[in-house]
């Protein structure tokens, strides 16, 4: 069996930068609140103009990841795409990814996990390196939430969360004699809560939602609905019990971890993780501040900028974790090579 290792990352995020304030004109909100809330001071959005979409954005972010790995678009054997706010219903945008980068007809899969949709899909990269069945993968996570916020007073505990952006990695066989690695990928899911996280509309029994929507301006169906305090609750549980389960299947404590990249859900539950693991400030990388929760594209963005700051070096113990809609949580531990 081989092994797999992040042989590149990259990232990329509109330029357009909206702060709490911006947010309070449109709604009854205040910097205070959300800072106070989520630790954020401010996020990205696209804007119209720009040309962005999520595959655009997954394709910036992984030319970077390309160069970062010295790879060429050539050298893709797979594409894995995680969205919860893909460019069309279907179909999903890694098939754009591989046209955008001008890749042979190489197979493009779409991982629909919402805020662990980037540790699933590096779990899938994982294992199709390990069979042999593929060298270089491209995991991307992309999100563009602004276009479908509600900006009203509504709204508003669920539209100050969200940002846009993009994150990716190429996951690569290791070489023979290189030692770590992914050492170890942990899923989890409890679909009994899938409606306590979610986007009901557009859905199969309402294909043309966009029209319902214009028709029917009180119709809450087409924004995200998030029971906000019940997240946060299983969150806290579900990231601590994830990241120990990845700990002792590799046999490593807290304290042997270099930097934990938890998906960047809300500062006050990275601070709650933080403290029930005993976890220095250094061991913890958060950057939540400046971008909002990115959901699927969270943890490669932060990869991407704790790598570029020198936080991630080689024979490093590098801990991701995620929690969200589904509910979904995940784990993966990472000897950094
Ligand atoms: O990434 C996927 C997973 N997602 C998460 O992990 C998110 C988990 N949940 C959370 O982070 C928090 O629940 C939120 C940050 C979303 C909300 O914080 P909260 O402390 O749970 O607030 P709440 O929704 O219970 O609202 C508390 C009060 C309410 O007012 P009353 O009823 O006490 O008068 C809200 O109306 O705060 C009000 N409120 C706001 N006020 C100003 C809600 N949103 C806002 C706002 N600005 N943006």
């Amino acid at each position: 069996m081989y092994r797999s290792k992040i042989s590149g990352i990259g990232h990329y995020l509109p330029k357009h930068i909206v702060t709490n304030h911006d947010l309070a004109k449109w709604m009854t909100t205040s910097d205070e609140w959300i800072v106070e809330r989520t630790g954020i001071k401010e996020r990205r959005y696209v804007q119209k103009g720009d040309g962005d979409t999520p595959s655009t954005m997954g394709t910036k972010a992984a030319l970077m990841a390309l160069e970062n790995a010295g790879l060429s678009a050539g050298d893709v054997d797979f594409i894995i795409f995680a969205t919860l706010s893909p460019d069309y219903y279907f179909p999903g945008p890694g098939v754009m990814v591989q046209d955008q980068l001008g890749i042979r007809e190489i197979g493009a899969l779409d991982v629909r996990n919402q805020c662990s949709g980037f540790v699933y899909a590096l779990s899938v990269a994982d294992q199709y390196i390990k069979t042999g069945m593929y060298r270089n993968i491209l995991v991307i996570g992309s999100e563009l939430h602004s276009g479908g916020l509600d900006f009203t007073d509504r709204g508003r505990n669920v539209s100050v969360i969200f940002g846009d952006g993009a994150g990716a990695v190429v996951v690569s066989r290791a070489g023979e004699d290189e030692k770590g690695g992914i050492l170890s990928t942990h899923l989890h899911s409890e679909g009994k809560y899938a409606r306590e996280l979610a986007v009901i509309n557009p859905n199969t029994s309402h294909w043309v939602s966009e029209i319902l929507r214009e028709n029917n301006p009180d119709d809450v169906s087409f924004y995200p609905y998030m029971n906000g305090n019940f997240v946060f609750k299983h969150a806290v549980v579900r990231f601590a019990e994830v990241i120990e389960e990845a700990l002792n299947a590799n046999d490593y404590k807290p304290e042997d971890i270099d930097l934990l990249i938890p998906h960047q859900a809300n500062l006050r539950i990275s601070q709650y993780i933080q403290q029930k693991m005993g976890l220095s400030d250094a061991q913890v990388y958060n950057n939540i501040m400046r971008y909002g929760n990115t959901t699927a594209a969270s943890i490669p963005i932060a990869m991407s900028e704790a790598w570029q700051e020198g936080k991630i070096k080689s024979g490093n113990l590098i801990c991701l974790a995620a929690f969200g809609s589904g509910f979904t949580w995940a784990s993966a531990l990472i000897k950094w090579i």
